[in-house]
C-alpha cells in the first residue's frame, strides 16, 4: 500500500475510533508514518482533521508556532477566539502575557521555542476539552513532540499539566516541579489566563519560570552563555 493511501485509511478509521470512542478507551503510540513526517507535512494533515466535533465550528486549525528545532516547547490547552481566527497559538491577552513572561527568560517563539497546544482547535465558549476530544487529538501533539524533541517542556494549566502526565493533581501542588514526559522534564506551571485572572498567581508563576531557566541553563550550555551573556 502507498503512503498516501495508507495516511488515508488511518484518517478514515481514526475519525470513526473517535467518532465511536466514549474518551476513555487506552491511549495508544502515534503510528509509524506520523512519526516519519516533517513539520510542515504533520501540520498539513492537522489542517484537515476532521476526528472531533470541535472541527464542524472552527475558523482555523490551530497546529503551533515557533522554532523548528526548539529548546523548549510550551504546551497550553487549546485555541481561544483570537487563536481561532488567526490560526496562531497564544495570540490574544494571554499569549501576550505568555511572550513577556517567557521573554524574561530569554525564550520566545521566534528563536528557541515552539508554542503548541493539548487540542488543535477551539472548545466552543473556551470550555475545557473534553476527555474524547482530547483523545481524538492527542496524536498530534505526540507526533510534534517526538518530531521536534524539546531540551524541556512548559505544561501551562490543568489540562496540558493532567493530559501530558496522567495525573489529576490540582495544580497548587503540581506546579513548579520537574516531571519527566517520555523521557523528556516537563514543569507543569499556571497558565496566564489564570495569572490574568488571579493576581496571586504571578508570583508562584514567576519562581516556576525561574526555575525552569536553571534547569534549562544545566540542560543547554549555549542556552546558559545566552542568557549570562545578557
Ligand atoms: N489558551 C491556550 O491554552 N492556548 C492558546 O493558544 C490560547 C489561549
Amino acid at each position: 500500500m502507498k503512503r498516501e493511501e495508507k495516511e488515508l485509511l488511518y484518517d478514515f478509521l481514526e475519525t470513526a475510533r473517535c467518532y465511536l470512542s466514549d474518551g476513555a478507551a487506552a491511549r495508544r503510540a502515534p503510528p509509524e508514518f506520523e512519526d516519519e513526517l516533517d513539520g510542515p507535512a504533520l501540520a498539513a494533515r492537522m489542517l484537515s482533521c476532521f476526528r472531533c466535533e470541535l472541527s464542524k465550528n472552527r475558523a482555523n486549525v490551530v497546529p503551533g508556532a515557533g522554532s523548528a528545532s526548539p529548546l523548549v516547547m510550551v504546551i497550553g490547552e487549546g485555541p481561544g477566539a483570537d487563536e481561532d481566527a488567526s490560526g496562531l497559538p497564544f495570540v490574544g491577552k494571554a499569549g501576550q502575557l505568555l511572550d513577556r513572561m517567557l521573554g524574561s527568560i530569554g525564550v520566545s517563539r521566534e528563536t528557541n521555542a515552539f508554542i503548541a497546544n493539548i487540542v488543535k482547535c477551539r472548545p466552543p465558549h473556551n470550555r475545557d476539552p473534553e476527555p474524547g476530544e482530547i483523545e481524538c487529538c492527542l496524536p498530534w501533539l505526540e507526533a510534534q513532540i517526538a518530531l521536534l524533541s524539546p531540551v524541556a517542556i512548559l505544561a501551562l494549566g490543568r489540562v496540558a499539566s493532567h493530559t501530558l502526565l496522567g495525573v489529576s493533581t490540582p495544580m497548587g501542588s503540581l506546579h513548579g516541579t520537574f516531571y519527566e514526559y517520555r523521557g523528556i522534564p516537563l514543569m507543569p506551571t499556571y497558565h496566564p489566563s489564570a495569572v490574568l485572572r488571579d493576581e496571586s498567581l504571578k508570583r508562584p508563576a514567576w519562581e516556576d519560570l525561574k526555575a525552569f531557566r536553571d534547569r534549562l541553563a544545566a540542560l543547554s550550555p549555549a542556552y546558559r552563555a545566552a542568557i549570562e551573556g545578557k
